[in-house]
């Protein structure tokens, strides 16, 4: 039978084709298939059987077919060999039914739990499995496996295949895909508790992080393993395919419509007419979030203390000095779908503000040196965080610490009533306070992700995207 390659095809043609392609997110190659079949159907099917009796087994079996005109994304999924890879099959019809095409690799640890005919089966193309394998590479081959997509999605992620990432192996298919693709990768981890705490796993975890890679999970609860139980559970398939919709929704609507409440920056506690309380909070971090949501789409409202970093565009910015006047403008600012306070609330404030300068010499001085009392500011954060009928249905703060910070965080939490925390290393060697560098840790009622060291802006974008994709779940209240 004669054939045509692309290549073949007259300039004119070739990019009328190519533009037809990338309308319909499909390669070259998958559009000529649509185009065929439908010719072949307008004709009549049957017409051809007449000319050309079918033979099953001369007839070419498309090895993918192309994708349906319903699923308008491409997603690769890589399933590592865990007891979770079970679950992938299921991740697979929960991406299908987001109209996500989804292509299959399994590595040859996976196919010790899985098979590549039940993976094929549910995702409604050839699975792959090899790097060597003939057919593959003449039809689709690891490049265009690698690229021919929107995202890589590596679920179960196993502590080998991560190690294998982030040393940039490329022994099998799998890996070999990883790293040949120039789209975003997904991982979920799943894995013994052990081993996703050991030092090894956490550096490689630390370098995919740096270098780019997403990650969902991995959840705390029990093991396959009799009497284990810890952190390493697979994401739940409804929260990786969440992940998903996140990392795939255009950016700039992953947020569309949500009211986003945010506080920024410090407050500054009166003494008298000219001194204040205070503290280093240069509110980068807090106005970083805010035009990130409202990069994202949101309808944003910033409570900033006194800042010297200008207000962001497209959002409206309530200015406060004390804890009181804030807590009031966040009051006012409700109802929010989304609350995040990210302000260095000063904890006190003079229990007496002087109307007038406070003199040294003042006569009422004791000895021993000036005594000023204090009394507690109210908690903005808890007091929204433990509303009844007004409560946002996602409550965050921050917990700035110079020392055992995820344990502190994981304390305040609860101590609070928020829903997650994003803890930060604010000891005077990291730099933080006033920087524009921040390393933090999000804490969540069952995980907590280290995140690299990035700037404000990258680490607003990451929280950003972390919302979109919770707020993608179905409403589970343990998953907030
Ligand atoms: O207790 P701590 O100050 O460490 O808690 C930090 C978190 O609580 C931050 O999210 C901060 O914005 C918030 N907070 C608050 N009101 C306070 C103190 C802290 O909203 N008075």
């Amino acid at each position: 039978m004669a054939s045509l390659t692309v290549r073949q095809l007259d300039e004119k043609l070739k990019t009328l084709l190519r533009l037809r392609a990338a309308r319909n997110r499909r390669s070259m190659e998958d559009e000529v298939r649509v185009i065929l079949r439908q010719a072949a159907e307008a004709t009549g099917l049957e017409a051809l059987d007449l000319i050309e009796p079918p033979n099953p087994a001369a007839t070419p079996q498309p090895a993918r077919p192309a994708v349906a005109p319903t699923e308008t994304r491409r997603v690769v999924l890589i399933i590592g060999g865990g007891i979770a890879a079970y679950k992938s099959l299921d991740l697979i019809r929960r991406l299908r039914e987001r109209r996500c095409a989804v292509r299959c690799i399994l590595t040859a640890a996976a196919q010790e739990f899985v098979t590549p005919l039940a993976a094929g089966a549910l995702a409604g193309e050839h699975a792959f499995t090899d790097l060597f394998d003939p057919r593959s590479e003449l039809d689709v081959g690891h490049i265009r496996l690698a690229r021919d997509c929107d995202l890589v999605i590596v679920a179960p992620a196993t502590a080998d295949l991560m190690a294998k990432m982030a040393g940039g192996h490329a022994d099998d298919l799998a890996t070999a895909v990883l790293l040949a693709t120039d789209k975003p990768v997904l991982l979920a981890p799943a894995m013994n508790p052990q081993m996703w705490r050991h030092k090894a796993t956490r550096r490689n975890l630390a370098q995919l992080l740096q270098d780019g890679v997403r990650t969902v999970g991995p959840n705390a609860g029990e093991m396959a393993e009799r009497g284990e139980a810890g952190t390493g559970r697979m994401a739940e398939p409804m929260e990786i395919a969440a992940a998903v919709e996140a990392l795939l929704a255009p950016a700039a609507s992953a947020l569309a419509g949500k009211r986003v409440l945010i506080t920024s920056g410090p407050t500054h506690e009166p003494i008298d007419p000219v001194r204040y309380i205070a503290n280093r909070s240069s509110g980068k971090q807090g106005h970083a979030i805010a035009r990130a949501a409202a990069d994202a789409g949101a309808v944003v409202t910033l409570v900033s203390g006194p800042v010297t970093v200008p207000d962001p565009p497209g959002v409206t910015v309530t200015h406060v000095e004390s804890a009181r006047d804030m807590l009031a403008a966040v009051e006012a600012a409700l109802p929010a779908d989304i609350a995040i306070f990210a302000a260095a609330v000063a904890d006190w404030r003079a229990a007496q503000t002087s109307g007038q300068k406070l003199k040294k010499e003042a006569g009422d001085t004791p000895k021993e040196g000036f005594r000023l009392a204090l009394t507690e500011n109210p908690d903005i954060l808890s007091t929204i965080a433990h509303l009844k009928d007004t409560r946002p249905s996602l409550v965050i703060g921050f917990a700035a610490e110079t020392e055992r910070v995820v344990e502190h965080a994981k304390a305040k939490l609860k101590r609070k009533g928020c829903d997650w925390i994003l803890a930060n290393d604010v000891s005077p060697e990291s730099g933080v306070m006033g920087g524009d560098l921040n390393r933090v840790h999000l804490v969540t009622a069952d995980r907590v992700e280290d995140w690299p060291t990035q700037s404000k802006d990258e680490v607003a974008q990451m929280l950003i995207a972390r919302i979109a994709a919770a707020l993608a779940l179905p409403i589970r209240k343990d998953a907030r």
